[in-house]
């Protein structure tokens, strides 16, 4: 039976959602500001939404921060985003890890300074007892690169001899991926009008729901994260089999 988005509650809410943190720049250029200021402001709102995740049943929440294109910017956004970062981690780390929430990152650390993947390894071991949450951060990530990256470490195994090819199935390549221990994503969110993925979660969405919205991030509220999260309630997902 199809129930109307305000009868659904908790059960029912999207257990992980993706979002596409989209429009910073846009938000920034709007106000006569660079876009850093976009950026800065974006960061802001991940405190507001990971902090609705309970009350709306997600218990994953993965945010996409930077992807490997992005490395194409300006140099002065691509510096300034990963101060942001380091910035974000060193300041959010007690208070994330205080109302418990577990973070991960997903994505190639091996272009990232040093000091930042310090930070995010410190992170995850600060937070890794938490379970209310489970936020995971992708930095530096590409959903082609990272199953080019499993596929890799895959035919290593093969090599190796520890992973027989003809048991090779849809089950087996997930193992490989930055994502192994997330469940896939129920619910993708991509701000700022555009209905594109980016390259984003790519082997591990194939069944998700997709919401493109026009709000830009810096706007995005968890009023609206709610309404999201209350219509996906409502919908009827059957993973391409017929309804009985
Ligand atoms: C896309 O907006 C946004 C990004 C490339 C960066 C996302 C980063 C944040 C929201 C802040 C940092 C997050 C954390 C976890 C600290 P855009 O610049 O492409 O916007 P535009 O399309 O309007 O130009």
């Amino acid at each position: 039976m199809r129930r109307e988005p305000d009868e659904v509650g908790q059960a029912t809410g999207p257990g992980h959602v993706a979002i596409i943190m989209d429009g910073n720049g846009r938000w920034a250029q709007m106000r006569g500001r660079p876009r850093l200021f976009g950026h800065h402001a974006g960061a802001r709102r991940v405190r507001e939404i990971v902090e609705a995740c309970p009350e709306n049943g997600v218990k994953y929440l993965t945010i996409f921060a930077f992807s490997t294109e992005n490395w194409k910017r300006t140099q002065v956004e691509v510096s300034g985003l990963m101060k942001l970062f380091q910035r974000y981690i060193t300041k959010e780390a007690r208070a994330l890890s205080d109302v418990g929430v577990r973070v991960r990152f997903i994505g190639d650390r091996v272009r990232l300074n040093d000091k930042l993947v310090e930070l995010m390894d410190n992170l995850e071991i600060l937070t890794a007892h938490n379970d209310l949450v489970h936020l995971t951060i992708a930095l530096n990530y590409g959903g082609r690169d990272e199953v080019a990256r499993a596929t890799k470490r895959l035919a290593q195994d093969v090599a190796l001899g520890t992973l027989d090819p003809e048991t090779i199935d849809e089950e087996t390549l997930p193992r490989y991926l930055d994502t192994y221990v997330l469940p896939d994503p129920d619910l993708v969110i991509r701000t700022s009008g555009e209905a594109r993925i980016s390259n984003f979660l790519l082997w591990q969405s194939a069944y998700a729901e997709y919401e493109f919205i026009d709000t830009l991030w810096p706007d995005f509220t968890a009023e609206e994260f709610g309404r999201l999260a209350r219509k996906y309630g409502a919908r009827d997902r059957r993973f391409g089999a017929v309804k009985a």
